[in-house]
């Protein structure tokens, strides 16, 4: 450093408060995680999931958002009935902010209603794209925890927002389709070199063996062709209740506090508090998903 610079410098910092209204505090370490939970093959329990998570994740004391960001078939506000005061296609065209679609959800949990029929991420202009991801990134300063409903399959914007999240919980279901689309997800986010915490929770399981066998083929596979470690998120097992809170649009965690399937979200909050897989990352996610754009 050049003498004069660091004299500027000695005289900044000793002169009393002199710029202490302009200087920024340091940036918070971040602390807020990102959860997606994505799969193969449609249809396996995504949306279910996402919600009764969200909702014993809010339960436990978190503050939570839940973002559905399956714009080809966003429908999570139908599993509650609850009435969306607009969604993420009105942020994109500027014409509500966030904060004027949030909705509030049981449990205090943030609801972002999705797009249906929105434009390919990749589509929007950049000004869109900026908007979006700066009025994103709101939820992250006020939530612990953001959980991520993603469409199926591995189109583009499936793979972004899961590559930026913390935590990917991969679903499928014992059914060998399942687990081969499963196994093409877990294989794009690698292809990507995606960093954070992959897993597998299997979903709709007769029994835990069944469970765990699946877990085990796709973690197999994954560590012997990609060379990389994929974790064990559990499993749900096939419950009536789940369909029965569906029909009643209602949340099963609330609804069936005891049944199985909720039994096993609760398991499943566990594997994800602190001391789980929980991986810490600095970066803002909705930022960092709009930097792999570049
Ligand atoms: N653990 C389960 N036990 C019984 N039925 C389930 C279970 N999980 C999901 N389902 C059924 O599957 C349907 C599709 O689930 P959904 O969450 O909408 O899947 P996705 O979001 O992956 O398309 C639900 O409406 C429900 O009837
Ligand atoms: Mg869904």
């Amino acid at each position: 450093m050049h003498n004069d610079q660091a004299k500027k410098l000695r005289e900044m910092m000793s002169r009393p408060n002199s710029r202490s209204r302009d200087v920024q505090p340091p940036a918070p370490v971040r602390t807020t995680k990102t959860i997606a939970v994505c799969s193969g093959k449609g249809g396996v329990g995504k949306s279910n999931i996402a919600l009764n998570l969200s909702i014993t994740l809010s339960g436990a004391g978190n503050r939570v958002a839940l973002v559905d960001a399956d714009m080809g078939m966003a429908n999570l506000d139908v599993l509650l009935n609850v009435d969306i005061k607009g969604d993420l296609s009105h942020v994109v065209a500027g014409t509500k902010r966030l904060e004027d679609i949030v909705v509030d959800l049981p449990n205090g949990v943030q609801f972002v209603a999705g797009a249906s029929g929105l434009a390919r991420l990749a589509n929007l202009s950049e000004f869109q794209r900026t908007r979006l991801t700066e009025e994103l990134s709101q939820l992250e300063a006020d939530n612990d925890l953001i959980v991520i409903d993603c469409g199926a399959g591995i189109g583009p914007d499936v793979l972004q927002f899961a590559s930026g999240a913390d935590i990917v919980l991969v679903v499928t279901t014992p059914e060998p389709t399942a687990i081969t689309d499963a196994y093409g997800m877990i294989k794009a986010l690698a292809k990507r070199g995606y960093v954070g915490s992959l897993s597998v929770l299997t979903n709709q399981v007769d029994n835990r063996q069944e469970g765990r066998a699946t877990y085990q083929r796709l973690a197999e596979v994954a560590r012997r062709f990609l060379d990389i470690r994929v974790f064990d998120a559990g499993y749900i097992d096939e419950d009536p209740r789940v369909r029965q809170a569906v029909r009643r649009r209602q949340a099963f965690v609330l609804a069936y506090p005891k049944c199985p399937a909720s039994r096993a979200i609760g398991a499943l909050v566990n594997k994800l508090s602190p001391g789980g897989a929980l991986v810490r990352q600095k970066e803002g996610f909705f930022r960092r998903m709009a930097r792999l754009f570049a």
